[in-house]
């Protein structure tokens, strides 16, 4: 079982296009070469086409991804993008159900389960994003968050399919707090992420999923969170935005 970690930035809504590819140019830099860790950040939509341009590639060192998608091709859906528009400007990754997306604007495990399939039906990449707030951590709740969130948003998804899914479990209450997880408790939730894949698919399968932890992520903390033994990557958000951060914690020990 081998298990190829992923650096990925999320960039939310920050970065006109200049800067997103000026941004990315300076990733994509300090990723070449790298062959044994996959590199891979996701712009605003209005900057993907030129960051992909500027960076993509069938031998680009890094992938672009988008931070969410609808789950029709096309339709009366204001404010939305479909997979086709994505894969039209090279794009072939989506974030989905980041806790932002959950908690601002009130998308619930059945529409993310519904965007999740959409984007694989496409042949998109998805990140699947789960984590508990901190009301529900503090109530005992973090393993019944996290287990709805997965069981109900992979409602459907099949074995095959499932092996191109990515899963990133983001506490809530460390997101952009500055306040990490420690590695014990990423490790914890990790295992029981990967418990839980066991449980809804098989193990040989649950064993090959890629888990990142996102939450305050730096360039302090990310070697630490990267020894522990079900931490598969990170999913970073403020330290994604300044390329020198960045390439600390793409090139992690
Ligand atoms: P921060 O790294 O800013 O806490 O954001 C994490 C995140 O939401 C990544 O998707």
């Amino acid at each position: 079982m081998t298990r190829k970690p992923l650096i990925a930035g999320n960039w939310k809504m920050y970065l006109t296009r200049a800067e997103a590819v000026e941004l990315a140019s300076a990733v994509a830099a300090s990723s070449k070469g790298l062959t044994d860790r996959e590199v891979m950040i996701a712009p605003a939509f209005t900057s993907l086409a030129a960051v992909q341009e500027a960076v993509g590639g069938a031998d680009a060192p890094i992938r672009v991804a988008a931070q969410n998608v609808a789950w029709e091709k096309q339709g009366a859906f204001t404010g939305e993008i479909s997979a086709p528009m994505l894969q039209d400007v090279g794009v072939d990754m989506v974030i989905l159900g980041h806790s932002e997306r959950r908690h601002v604007f009130g998308e619930d495990n059945a529409m993310v389960n519904r965007r999740l399939v959409g984007a694989l039906e496409f042949g998109l990449t998805p990140i699947l994003c789960v984590g508990e707030t901190l009301e529900e951590r503090e109530q005992g709740n973090t393993f019944k968050t996290v287990e709805e969130q997965l069981s109900q948003g992979l409602k459907n998804v099949q074995a095959d399919q499932m092996e191109q899914v990515v899963v990133a479990y983001e506490p809530v209450w460390a997101i952009g707090t500055g306040k990490t997880a420690s590695k014990e408790q990423a490790q914890e939730v990790h295992a029981f992420i990967r418990s839980t894949l066991v449980a809804l698919y098989k193990k040989t399968l649950a064993d090959s999923v890629r888990i990142l932890y996102g939450g305050s992520v730096k360039p302090e903390n990310i070697d630490s969170l990267m020894a522990q033994p079900d931490v598969d990557g990170a999913l970073v958000g403020g330290a994604a935005l300044d390329a020198e951060s960045f390439a600390r914690i793409i090139n992690f020990t």
